[in-house]
C-alpha cells in the first residue's frame, strides 16, 4: 500500500532530524517505528530513496532488530519480560491475566488496532519485576490491580504521559556500596586533574590501578586505550600537549546491558552519569577522540532525556564541546544512540556495526575496534561501569584503586542481584569475597545455586559456595541470580537455551541452527518424550555450538546445559523415557551442506563468510 501524504511527510521530517545520514538508520528506523506503529514496505522504499541507499539495506535492517515490526502495532504496546526472574515473580500469570482482560492473545493486537500484547527479553529490571515496557517506557511492579488500571485506561484512550508515574517508577536499589558507589565525586573534578597531571601520567594511573574492563572479558582497559591511541600508523606521544589530528578516533560505552539478570549500568547511568561521561572524556583526552558514543538499550528508553540533560548540563560548564576546559585543541562531545532490542548489539563488533546504521552481526577479528572500529577507525568499546571507574582512578590514583581486591581483579565489581533472596538489588563488593558472604548480605536462605555472569555465564551449586569473585574464579558482568530449592533447574536452563535461541542473529549455522536444535532437544526432554539417545544428543550439540560458533553468543549458548548437565545429571536422567532412540536430525551432517557450499571442509567455513548488503 503507498504512503499517505501525512506519512510521507513524517518520514521526510524524520530523516531531516538525522540530517539524512545512513549511519543513523537505527535511530530512524525508531522513529518511523514509533510514529505510524510499524515500519510497512512503502516506507523502506522511501527511506531508500531519502538516504540515497539500497531498499534491501534498508528492509535487512528493519527486519533485524525485534522493535521494527512490519505489520501495525497497537496503539498501546505492551511488552512483558521474559526473563527468569521476572517469570519467578509471576509475569506469566501477569500477562495471561493482562491478556484475558483485554481480550487478546501474547503476540497479537487487538481487532480494533488500540492495543498488542507480546513478550520480550530481559528488561533489566529484575529486581522489581513483573516488568515491562509501554510504547518503549520501562513499567514496574506489575499486579493484578495494576493491570485491571492500565486496562481502564486503554480503554479510555488514555495517553501513556497521563499514566499514574509510579507505575513508571524504577528505584536504584543499593545495598552496599563501596569505592565506586561511595567516593563523592563533582563533575569536571577527574578532568581536572587529567589535565593538571598530564595525559601521559593519567594513562600511567590507569594502568597502575590495574583495572579490567568490566563487561565480562576483563581484557586490560589501560592497553585497549593505549591500543587505539597506538593505532595502526602512529606512535606515541601526548595528545593534549602535541594534538596529531591524523585519525579519527572515537570513544564508545557499551551500555547494552542485555544479559537477563545485569541491571547495574541502568543504575550508574540513572544516578552516576556524570562519572560514567566524565571517564568517556577522561579516555578520549588519552587517545585523541573527538568523539564519543553512548549505546544505550532500547528498553532503557526512559533514561534517554535524564542522559541528555546531563551532557547538555557539562556542554554549558565545558567539560564537553569545543577546547574543554579552556584546554586549546581538547574538542570532545557524546552522542547517545539507541538499540531497538537485539541482545547481540552488546557484542562490541555487533554494537559498532548498528551504530553505523547496519544489522548486528559480529564482525570478523582481527582487526579489533581498537584498531579499526567505528567508521573502520581506531575505537575504545568499554562498559558503563568501566568509564566510571576509570573517571575515579584519575580523580584518586591508581594505587588507591588497586589496594582493593585480588592481584588479578583489582578493585570492586558490581553485581546485580535478582530471585531468591531477601534483598535484590545493587551490591558493590571488593573482588574476592566469596560467594556466600554475597548470599548472606542479600538475605538469601536455602540456596540451591546461582547463575553468576547470566546465561552466558555458570551455575554454581550449594556445594560451592566458598568460591569467590573475580577474574582468577568466577567473573562476571555482573548478573548474580539466585534460586532456592523450590526452583526446577531444567525450567531455568530452558528459560536460557530459549533466550540464546531467540536472540542468535542468525549470521552463522552452527549458531543459528545448534541453539534452535538445543531449544528443541530441551523441550523435548522437560517434557518427558526424550530418551537416552536425546541426552547424548543434547551434550553432542552443545559441545558442537560452543566450538564452531562465530562470537561470544554462540561459544556460550550452551554454557546454562552444560555447567547443570555435569552437575545435576541425575535431574536430566529422571527425565527420561525407557525407550532407545533414533536421532531424528544430526547437526554435523546439516553443517556439511554449508561446508560443502562454501568449498571448506572445516567447520570454521562459516569464520571465512562475509555478509555484504
Ligand atoms: C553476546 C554478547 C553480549 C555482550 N553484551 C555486553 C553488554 O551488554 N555490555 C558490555 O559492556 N559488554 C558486553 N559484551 C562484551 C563486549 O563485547 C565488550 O567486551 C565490552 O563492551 C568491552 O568493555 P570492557 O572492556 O569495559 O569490559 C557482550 C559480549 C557478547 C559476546
Ligand atoms: S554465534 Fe553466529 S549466529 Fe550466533 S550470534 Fe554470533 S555470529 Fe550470530
Amino acid at each position: 500500500m503507498p504512503l499517505s501524504e501525512t506519512e510521507e511527510n513524517a518520514i521526510g521530517e524524520i530523516v531531516n532530524r538525522h540530517a539524512a545520514d545512513p549511519t543513523q538508520l537505527v535511530q530512524i528506523l525508531r522513529d518511523v517505528q514509533n510514529c505510524l506503529r510499524h515500519v510497512p514496505p512503502a516506507a523502506l522504499d522511501e527511506l531508500a530513496r531519502l538516504l540515497a541507499i539500497e531498499r534491501v539495506q534498508v528492509q535487512a535492517v528493519a527486519e533485524f532488530y525485534t522493535f521494527f515490526s512490519s505489520e501495525p502495532r497497537g496503539f498501546y504496546d505492551i511488552l512483558i519480560s521474559d526473563s527468569i526472574t521476572d517469570h519467578m515473580l509471576g509475569s506469566r500469570e501477569i500477562a495471561a491475566y493482562l491478556c484475558e482482560k483485554l481480550g487478546i492473545q501474547p503476540g497479537e493486537t487487538r481487532s480494533d488496532g488500540r492495543v498488542s500484547v507480546d513478550y520480550t527479553s530481559c528488561t533489566g529490571m529484575c529486581e522489581q519485576g513483573p516488568a515491562g515496557l509501554v510504547n518503549g517506557y520501562t513499567i514496574t511492579r506489575l499486579t493484578r490491580d495494576r493491570v485491571d488500571r492500565i486496562v481502564e485506561l486503554v480503554n479510555a484512550d488514555a495517553p501513556v504521559d497521563q499514566w499514574p508515574r509510579e507505575f513508571f517508577a524504577v528505584k536504584d536499589n543499593i545495598h552496599r556500596a563501596d569505592l565506586l558507589l561511595k567516593t563523592p565525586f563533582q563533575p569536571g573534578s577527574a578532568l581536572k586533574w587529567a589535565l593538571t597531571r598530564g595525559v601521559e601520567s593519567t594513562f600511567s594511573e590507569i594502568d597502575k590501578s590495574g583495572l579490567r574492563g568490566r563487561g565480562g572479558a576483563g581484557f586490560a582497559t589501560s592497553w585497549k586505550w593505549r591500543f587505539c591511541f597506538e593505532g595502526p600508523e602512529e606512535s606515541a606521544v601526548c595528545p593534549i600537549d602535541k594534538p596529531t589530528g591524523k585519525v579519527d578516533r572515537y570513544v564508545v560505552c557499551n551500555a547494552d546491558e542485555g544479559e537477563p539478570g545485569t541491571f547495574k549500568d541502568r543504575v550508574l547511568l540513572q544516578s552516576y552519569a556524570d562519572q560514567v561521561f566524565e571517564g568517556m572524556t577522561v579516555c578520549a583526552a588519552v587517545v585523541d577522540a573527538r568523539q564519543g558514543f553512548l549505546y544505550l538499550r532500547g528498553e532503557y528508553l526512559y533514561l534517554y532525556e535524564h542522559l541528555k540533560s546531563v551532557l547538555e548540563r557539562r556542554r554549558q560548564s565545558g567539560l564537553l564541546g569545543k577546547n574543554i576546559l579552556g584546554r586549546d585543541g581538547f574538542d570532545f562531545d557524546i552522542d547517545i544512540r539507541l538499540g531497538a532490542g537485539a541482545y547481540i548489539c552488546g557484542e562490541e563488533s555487533a554494537l559498532i556495526e548498528s551504530l553505523e546504521g547496519k544489522r548486528g552481526i559480529p564482525r570478523n577479528r582481527p582487526p579489533y575496534p581498537v584498531t579499526s572500529g567505528y567508521l573502520n577507525q581506531p575505537t575504545v568499546v568499554n562498559n558503563v561501569e568501566t568509564f566510571a571507574a576509570a573517571a575515579l582512578i584519575t580523580l584518586k590514583g591508581g594505587t588507591w584503586f588497586a589496594s582493593v581486591g585480588t592481584e588479578k581483579s583489582r578493585g570492586t565489581k558490581l553485581l546485580s542481584i535478582s530471585g531468591d533472596c531477601a534483598r535484590p538489588g545493587i551490591y558493590e563488593y571488593p573482588f574476592g569475597t566469596p560467594i556466600a558472604e554475597i548470599l548472606r548480605d542479600c538475605g538469601a536462605t536455602d540456596t540451591l545455586g546461582v547463575q553468576i555472569g547470566g546465561p552466558s555465564g555458570v551455575f554454581i551449586s550449594e556445594r560451592e559456595f566458598g568460591r569467590v569473585l573475580g577474574f582468577e574464579d568466577l567473573p562476571t558482568g555482573g548478573s548474580f541470580m539466585v534460586f532456592d530449592h523450590s526452583r526446577d533447574i531444567l525450567e531455568i536452563v530452558r528459560n536460557f537455551t530459549h533466550f540464546f535461541a531467540h536472540e542468535s542473529c542468525g549470521f552463522c549455522t552452527p549458531c543459528r541452527v545448534g541453539t534452535s536444535l538445543l531449544k528443541d532437544q530441551l523441550d523435548k526432554i522437560c517434557a518427558g518424550h526424550g530418551a537416552a539417545g536425546d541426552l547424548v544428543e543434547l551434550g553432542h550439540i552443545s559441545q558442537l555450538v560452543k566450538t564452531t560458533s562465530h562470537c561470544g553468543l554462540g561459544q556460550t549458548a550452551a554454557n546454562p546445559i552444560l555447567s547443570t548437565l555435569e552437575r545435576y545429571p541425575e535431574l536430566y536422567e529422571r527425565r527420561l523415557k525407557a525407550t532407545t532412540f533414533e536421532p531424528g536430525f544430526d547437526l554435523d551432517s546439516a553443517l556439511e551442506v554449508a561446508r560443502q557450499m562454501t568449498g571448506r571442509d572445516d567447520a570454521h567455513a562459516h569464520l571465512e563468510q562475509e555478509v555484504e548488503l
